[in-house]
């Protein structure tokens, strides 16, 4: 839940010394917000009793970890002051409204009585939390939302200072996302790219994959997988998955190898690795690329390494519901080659290289300045965010086992630590999945079928022959699976609303 703390509150915190409800509003679960419009009115308050700058410090302490609300001109312009409200009142009532704020502290709750926005002081802030938090009526898959106040002021200094550069296609942010993405991934190189399909396709043009190659791939992932590699003039060879891990089954990756076969692409599926000894040694044995497609499993490790540096290539997506999003579309290239991290880097733009000439045909892969600064800004949050995926993965565990579900659902085991559960993926049995799903929406659980359909039965790849019954544990999985809220921003309250909703489903 997030609350705008109104300017008085902090005055009377710094004044009495009292930093109970701020520290109550720096947790993640009741983030407090300070409209940054009001700063100089606190200011203002304190320096009656203060000298200026113990004001400012005192100020400065304060508002550690609290998120700073920038209303626009243009909000501020477009709304009419209330006759009964000072100015910056009414500035709060535009921040609760346009922050989706759930409510305003503040010592004067009265003031507002008639803004729509509800009100309370202080010491009912615990009481507020218990009673809303306790009263859950709807699970979402994702609420971006719900982390700004973790990442707001960076994320505002960081995207300001790319605006007030006018430097907005690569350059210096995009050079340090890149050295922080390859030292996350324990790798020594990484070059920013415009998505995680880009990637894909800008690291198999890095192996020279084309017209002729063949290049294999589970059939049970995004569309982009096996999109990049028809993008090539490569052909896709599908293999079927591992029933448990739904990653791609080694021994049929063995019996696909064929003299054309140029490189292996493992698609790390909801954040847990593929088992990557056997296909290490495939890849050795017969040459051939890894290109990892981790664009689900940044963090995610094989026998404690990296997702990122398990392979010739990484690579990664940082779309907004990933565990790294941006606020659009990026992605990332990781390698531990020297050679093709300088040659991604031309194939990035147009295989230019010097200005305007060109040895090679690449395409426009930019990622660009304002998505790396975001994604820079969250980057120091990503490995508490992958504990919080982690745990309510555990915490569904065990609900699901203590509800009595087990019979009913399997639950994704890890089985190569660590995973780190983009998606939370439940089988259900009994053909009772489209059901379930329907049921759970029906009581406001969101829920999600990644993927219903395997890529071996997609229409655009008939060609290359596949019918039903092909990959019968993909399709299995198409049909069985069901994906639950578990992002870090899902509370333990709406996971026991999710399962006591899939309990109320079964007989
Ligand atoms: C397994 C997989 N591969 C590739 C992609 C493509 O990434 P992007 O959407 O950033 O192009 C995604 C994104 O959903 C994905 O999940």
């Amino acid at each position: 839940m997030q609350f705008l703390l109104h300017h008085n509150v902090i005055t009377q915190a710094i004044a009495s010394n009292d930093h109970k409800t701020l520290e109550q509003c720096r947790d993640k679960n009741s983030a407090g917000w300070v409209l940054s419009n009001s700063l100089a009115a606190i200011h203002s308050d304190l320096s009656k009793t203060m000298k200026i700058d113990a004001a400012h410090s005192a100020l400065k302490e304060a508002l550690q970890g609290i998120a700073l609300a920038s209303l626009t001109g243009s909000d501020m312009l477009a709304m009419s002051p209330s006759l009964k409200m000072d100015y910056l009142d009414s500035l709060a009532v535009r921040t609760a409204e346009v922050f989706k704020l759930d409510g305003i502290i503040t010592l004067k709750p009265e003031v507002f009585a008639e803004s729509g926005i509800r009100a309370f002081p202080p010491d009912e802030l615990p009481q507020v939390l218990k009673d809303d938090l306790a009263n859950v009526e709807k699970v979402p898959l994702l609420n971006i939302p719900a982390t700004y106040p973790q990442i707001w002021n960076d994320v505002q200094q960081e995207m300001f200072d790319v605006v007030r550069s006018g430097y907005f296609i690569l350059g210096p942010k995009v050079a340090e996302l890149e050295k922080q993405v390859a030292d996350y991934c324990q790798v020594p190189y990484a070059v920013g790219v415009s998505s995680g399909t880009d990637a894909l396709l800008l690291a198999l043009m890095a192996a020279d994959i084309g017209p002729g190659d063949e290049v294999i791939t589970s059939t049970y992932t995004f569309f982009a997988t096996a999109g990049s590699i028809v993008r090539t003039g490569a052909k896709p060879v599908f293999v079927d998955i591992d029933p448990v891990t739904f990653n791609m089954n080694m021994e049929q990756t063995a019996a696909a190898i064929t003299p054309q076969t140029k490189a292996i692409m493992p698609v790390h599926l909801y954040g847990q690795c593929t088992d990557m000894t056997p296909l290490q040694d495939l890849a050795k044995k017969h040459k051939l690329w890894v290109v990892e497609d981790a664009c689900q499993a940044i963090g995610s490790e094989f026998k404690g390494q990296r997702t990122g540096g398990l392979g010739d290539f990484g690579c990664f997506s940082f779309f907004p519901t990933k565990n790294l999003g941006g606020f659009g579309d990026a992605g990332m290239v990781t390698t531990r080659s020297k050679e093709l991290y300088e040659k991604m880097k031309v194939l990035r733009v147009h295989g230019m290289e010097p200005k305007y000439y060109h040895k090679m045909v690449g395409g426009n892969f930019r990622i660009d300045a304002l998505q790396s600064a975001i994604i820079l800004a969250k980057l120091p949050h990503l490995e508490e965010w992958v504990d919080d995926r982690r745990n309510n993965a555990q915490r569904y565990h065990h609900l699901f086992q203590k509800s009595g579900l087990t019979d009913r659902l399997n639950l994704p085991p890890e089985i190569f630590p660590r995973h780190v559960y983009n998606q939370y993926i439940v089988r259900v049995n009994n053909g009772k999945r489209n059901e379930l799903r329907e049921y759970l929406n029906s009581q406001n659980v969101a829920c999600e079928i990644y993927y219903p359909v395997p890529l071996h039965l997609q229409e655009c790849f008939k060609d290359l022959g596949h019918k039903q019954g092909d990959f019968p544990e993909a399709e299995k999985a198409a049909a069985e699976t069901l994906a639950l809220p578990v992002a870090n921003e899902v509370t333990a309250e709406q996971q026991e609303f999710a399962v006591e909703k899939a309990k109320s489903f079964f007989p």
